[in-house]
Formats: structure tokens, sequence, C-alpha cells
């Protein structure tokens, strides 16, 4: 056996996917055959959800019945809002982890693999409004069946109905980081359903995997660190400061893309009409001197690394567009991304293949077993 250990497995191809696919040299990313700018501007997040789920665009017809079931699946039970009510001081996207846990207190024994996927994807958004309002001393609004899924959403985070051009923005978001090939969440969740699990722990797995910094963390801080700056002229060294206490830029890096990551365009281009003037203007402005000083920073910083701007940075600013708060940056981010966890779960499930890597032993082997009243503790070791 070819016993190369490859600790972040980033020349390992551990799956065939037709969902996405990234050239990390040249910046471009696929969703089940569109370059992302000709989906992302255009689609609903159900049309997208659709074309994941059966590799092809929904006619009108199948459309409405996609969305109906959907809605259909929105509601949660009340024992899931009292464990959010309790869970009001635990971070958000713990929250989002517990709450789709419970989703399994009104499963059924019959509910089959979509049937679960459904849902998930079709209750995240309620769970996570309903979590951010009890946190914030509101009683959860409930859902309306004749709102879209990210028109939905924004009308459970507000209680108001929400402009089209909220709508428009976060559906172009939530199809922009829908799906991004093996991913840390989306490996979780193929590795979960590959036991032949179920769909809502691999959900709930992913859930803990997108939750680290270094995955779908960033945003938040990516934005406390624009504002921390405030002016131009801080960017410089408070950027310095960072990379001189060996800190990460978030929002900045990326595993796979040696490039600016294409879904930055995509989020700055639908980010702008929140920024066209006043106060946001300036912020805009601020944001993209931030992005042009991190790069050249990160550059003189470790010259050999392509670092480039990713997916986070921009995420920030189009949610913070859209009206969210910073603490529901992340959460966001898996609403989003359920969809794509689902179906590289349906894709995994069809493998019938037990993910299962190995690792190469490198501890003694000689070890002879001691009754407790003889053991000491080694010199230079503690007890
Ligand atoms: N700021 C400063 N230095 C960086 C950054 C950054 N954003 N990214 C990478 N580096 C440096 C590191 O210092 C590292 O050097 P080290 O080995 O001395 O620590 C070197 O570049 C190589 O980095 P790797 O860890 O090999 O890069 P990897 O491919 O494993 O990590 C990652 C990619 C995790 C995204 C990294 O770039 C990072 O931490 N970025 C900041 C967090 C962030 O923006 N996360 C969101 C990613 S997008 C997403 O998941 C949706």
């Amino acid at each position: 056996m070819n016993m190369n250990i490859d600790p972040g497995l980033q020349e390992v191809v551990a799956a065939a996917t037709r969902l996405s696919g990234i050239d990390g040299e040249a910046g471009e990313l696929i969703i089940a055959g569109f370059p992302l700018a000709e989906l992302a501007p255009h689609a609903t997040f159900e049309e997208t959800l659709y074309l994941l789920w059966h590799d092809r665009l929904p006619d009108a017809a199948e459309l409405r019945a996609f969305q109906a079931e959907l809605a259909a699946q929105r509601g949660i039970p009340e024992a899931l809002c009292a464990l959010l009510q309790a869970a009001q001081r635990t971070d958000m996207m713990d929250a989002l982890r517990m709450g789709a846990s419970a989703l399994s207190l009104d499963m059924q024994a019959t509910d089959d693999a979509r049937a679960s996927a459904l849902r998930a994807v079709a209750a995240f958004p309620t769970i996570v409004a309903a979590a951010w309002r009890l946190r914030h001393g509101q009683a959860p609004v409930s859902p309306r069946a004749d709102l879209g899924h990210a028109a939905n959403y924004l009308y459970m985070l507000n209680g108001t109905s929400p402009t089209p051009a909220q709508v428009r923005a976060l559906d172009t978001y939530l199809n922009t980081v829908i799906d991004h090939g093996l991913n840390a969440s989306t490996f979780t969740a193929r590795v979960i359903i590959s036991t032949q699990s179920d769909m809502i722990s691999a959900v709930v797995g992913a859930i803990g995997a997108l939750k680290g910094p270094l995955h779908g963390g960033a945003p938040g801080p990516a934005l406390d660190m624009v504002f921390e700056i405030g002016k131009p002229e801080n960017a410089e060294p408070v950027i310095r400061q960072r990379l001189a206490r060996g800190e990460r830029l978030m929002g900045f890096g990326h595993r796979v893309y040696r490039v600016r990551d294409p879904r930055a365009d995509v989020l700055n281009d639908a980010a702008a009409l929140f920024f066209a003037d006043g106060a946001q203007a300036a912020l805009y402005a601020l944001v993209r001197h931030v992005e042009q000083v991190a790069l050249h920073l990160l550059h003189e910083h470790r010259p050999e690394r392509r670092l480039a701007t990713n997916v986070e940075f921009y995420t920030a600013l189009l949610l913070h567009g859209i009206g969210l708060p910073a603490d529901l940056f992340s959460p966001t981010f898996a609403v989003s991304r359920v969809g794509g966890w689902t179906a590289h779960a349906f894709e995994q499930l069809a493998t019938r293949r037990l993910i299962r890597p190995a690792s190469v032993y490198t501890g003694p082997r000689d070890r002879v077993w001691q009754p407790l009243a003889q053991r000491s503790t080694a010199p230079g070791q503690t007890a």
C-alpha cells in the first residue's frame, strides 16, 4: 500500500462529482454545468437546489411543485423552539447544530434520504431565524408558504417583507456558495452518509466542520477587521500588526484557488447596489482599499504563496448590504451549503462505498503492561 502521508488530503481525489468543479489556477467554478456567473445572478435558490438534485433545471410546473414541497417542510417542532430558547447564549452555529439535530424529533421511520434532505434544507432558515430572534428578545416569526426560500428567510428574521433587491441579492449569495467541490464540510457529510447513517446526522456533522474559521467562520471576522481599521490610513498599520502577530487574515487564501476566488466577483457585483451612496459608499471604498492593502502585504509577507481574496471577504460585504448582522453570516452560509451537502450525500449513497482512509502507525510496539502500583512518572514527564 502507498503510505505517503498527505495530512490535509490536498492531493487525494476521493470522489467523482457532477455537482461542482473548480479550477484553482484559472479561478473558475462550474455548478452542475453552469459557469458560476451564468447561474448565480439569475436563478432562485430553489432552482439551483433542483439543479443539484436532478442534474437539470426544473420547468415551471416542476418548480412550483418543488417550491410547495419545500414550503410545507419549513415549520419546526415546539420542543426545538424550546431548545433554541434555552440556547440563547450559545454561538449561533452551535444553536443551528443543536436545532438541526432536533429535527429528528418529528422525522418518521418511513422518511427516506430525500424526505430528510428536503426537511433539512427547508427548516435550516427557520431554525436560524428563530434562534436569532430569541436571543434578541423577539418571538420567532412563523414561515410564510407564499414566499420563496430567500424571501421567507429574510421575512422570518425581520418580521417584515423584504425588498425585491434584497431577495435577489440573497438568492445570488445562496446560489454562489451552495456547492464547492470536496470542501471540509461536504467531505464530512459524505463520510457520515457513507456509513449508511442518516441525512440529518450527515448535515449536523457538516455544520460542525463549517463552523471553523478556516472554513465558514471567516466572514464575520473579515468584516470586524474592516470596522477595526475604520479609515483608509489605518489599513496598513493594522494589517501589518496582525501579520506580525502571526495571525491569518480572514477572507484571504484558499486551499484550491491560487488566484482570486471567482465567487468574490459574483458577490461583489451583487453587493454594488447596496453601496451606491452616503456612508455605505464610504464603507465600500474602505473595503476595496483594505483588500488591496491586504493583498499587497500578504505578498510581502509570504511571497512564495499566492494568497488571493476568497469568497468570505465579499460574503461579508454582500450580507452586510442585505442588512444581516455578522453573527448571521456563517449560519446563512449553512442555509445555502446544506443544499450541496444533501446533493453530495445522494451521490455518495449511490456509490455504496464506505469512506475509510488509512493511517500510518508511528508509535512504539514493545510496551510492557505495568500494574498501577508499579508505575512511576518518567524523568522529564509531568504526571
Ligand atoms: N493570512 C495570512 N497568512 C496566510 C493566510 C492568510 N489568510 N492564508 C494562508 N496563509 C499562510 C499561512 O501562514 C501558512 O503558513 P504557515 O504554514 O507558516 O502557517 C501558508 O500561507 C500556507 O497556508 P496553508 O495553511 O497551507 O493554506 P491552506 O491551503 O491549508 O489553507 C485557508 C487555506 C485555511 C483558507 C487559509 O488560507 C486561511 O487560513 N485563510 C484565512 C481564513 C479564511 O479566510 N477562511 C475561509 C476560507 S474560504 C471557505 O472555506 C469557504
